[in-house]
């Protein structure tokens, strides 16, 4: 007969075990870059299609100092796999979006219509532009709508995007598809003599992770820790695809386009590449790394030099053990660009003007987040801060029991720079302007930032499910 001791003994053992089976569940998770290579949900063809180039959007107005471009949000389907048909979102297409460029100084005047039968927003992340123009949950564009904020470009050149940031639907509306670049170029970016030829040595890469389900569909369901992952990746809507290159200097322009995924992207030499721009534009100088790890919302700019590499070579960029997309290289052609030893000059921010020290405390993961302790609330100005000032805001996220997460941080409306993180310089890459920068498990970034800009402005978790669970605070410049 078993004694009540040996009863508890066995209780307790077998709780010991569920807790840890439990929690190496819960750890396996953490890691978003943990699905086999090969998952493929009994779907054929994954992918090595040739990687698709979206489209320069064409400026309907012939004023050189202004620009007008129209861009439909609508329905369609794509053909992620042969013969399988995925429904999905697209702007002017049937999924993602064309191009948009613009110089710093010009007039642009957008055109956005709703054709969705929901409610959309467009917000241009990164873009300095006042409150109404920035096209966050507060300008909304109902179905049928259409939406024409105005601003003149007043920022350097750099890679930007566009996403809806609609109450509810912004996580959903962008994983089935809505997202775009839109590119600023200046007399800076068009003196330097790196690849600036679109299309042809000057290349996007819109990386995202979708799942999908056996009839093509997408399968967006929810990760407990981090938000919306996938076991697929894209590159600008193919799955990992394949891009000949000639033996060249390569630039691409990377955004971090998932939900909730990180992307840490080496060559699978390991060979070395130049960032040469963050978010909001240039380095001081390329920076030469094996490694770059980019958060949601984030962009960065890099050169890769095939020139050192034989026809017929493959590369392929991935990240951890996911593969990311192929480069085959092509033939040796003259090649005029350079990796130049000095971009731009970045100017500080003056630390002696700030005129206040602001703390946002990240918490949570899955639906339980929080900014500084509390959720979103449309209804409430978190902050208020007069145009022009600089302040220095200190962004924290919490070390728990079972390690925490990081979470990208991004404002709108401002690019803003990186002080420190946990006290130490910031890595070279993060010394040009930013508007999203990851916190990692237990750390603290700090920043320094300007509100250029009248009206009302989000900042939050680009995770977009904890963005949409609440980890989003909103401030009123005025
Ligand atoms: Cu990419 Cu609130 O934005
Ligand atoms: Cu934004
Ligand atoms: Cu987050």
């Amino acid at each position: 007969m078993l004694s009540k001791k040996w009863i508890f003994v066995s209780l307790l053992i077998s709780g010991v075990v569920l807790i840890s089976v439990g929690l190496v569940g819960l750890f396996s998770q953490i890691n978003p870059f943990d699905f086999p290579d090969d998952f493929g949900g009994g779907i054929i063809d994954r992918g090595g299609r040739e990687l698709p180039i979206p489209v320069l959007l064409a400026d309907e107005n012939e004023d050189e100092n202004i620009a007008d471009y129209r861009i439909i949000a609508k329905q369609g389907q794509s053909n992620f796999y042969k013969d399988v048909l995925t429904p999905t979102l697209g702007y002017n297409g049937s999924f993602l979006g064309p191009v948009i460029k613009v110089r710093r100084g010009e007039l642009v005047n957008m055109h956005v219509q709703n054709d969705l039968s929901d409610t959309t927003s467009v917000h241009w992340h990164g873009l300095e532009v006042g409150g109404l123009s920035d096209g966050g949950p507060h300008q909304v564009i109902l179905p049928g709508e259409v939406w024409q904020p105005s601003f003149v470009i007043d920022q350097p050149a750099s890679t930007l995007w566009f996403h809806p940031h609609v109450i509810g639907s912004t996580a959903t509306q962008v994983y089935y598809g809505l997202a775009g670049l839109l590119l600023i170029e200046d007399e800076f970016s068009d003196s330097l003599n790196i690849p600036k030829d679109y299309g042809v040595n000057d290349i996007p890469l819109i990386i995202q992770d979708r799942s999908f389900r056996r009839d093509g569909s997408f399968d967006y369901s929810l990760n407990m820790m981090d938000g919306v992952v996938g076991d697929t990746i894209l590159v600008n809507g193919a799955i990992t695809p394949t891009l000949t290159v000639n033996q060249v200097n390569m630039r691409f322009r990377i955004l971090n386009g998932a939900n909730a995924s990180n992307f840490n992207l080496e060559l699978s030499n390991r060979d070395d590449f130049y960032q040469i721009a963050s978010d909001g534009g240039f380095l001081e100088k390329p920076v030469k790394r094996d490694r770059l790890f980019i958060s949601p919302g984030e962009r960065a700019e890099i050169i890769v030099d095939f020139s050192v590499y034989k026809e017929g070579d493959v590369i392929v960029l991935r990240s951890g053990n996911r593969r990311i997309m192929s480069f085959v290289v092509g033939k040796k052609i003259e090649d005029t660009t350079e990796i130049p030893e000095t971009l731009v000059k970045v100017e500080p921010l003056d630390v002696s003007k700030v005129t206040a020290i602001k703390t946002i405390e990240l918490d949570g993961m899955g639906h339980m987040v929080s900014l500084n302790g509390r959720q979103f609330d449309m209804d409430r100005i978190d902050d208020n801060v007069q145009q022009g000032a600089i302040e220095i805001w200190e962004i924290t996220t919490l070390r728990t029991m079972m390690g925490g997460m990081g979470h990208p941080f991004h404002i709108h409306g401002t690019q803003f720079q990186v002080l420190s993180r946990n006290g130490k310089e910031p890595s070279e890459g993060e010394k040009g302007f930013k508007d999203t920068v990851f916190v990692g498990a237990g750390e603290t970034v700090r920043i320094i930032v300007q509100f250029k800009h009248k009206g009302i402005f989000m900042y939050h978790c680009h995770i977009l499910e904890h963005e949409e669970a609440g980890m989003m605070g909103q401030l009123e410049v005025e």
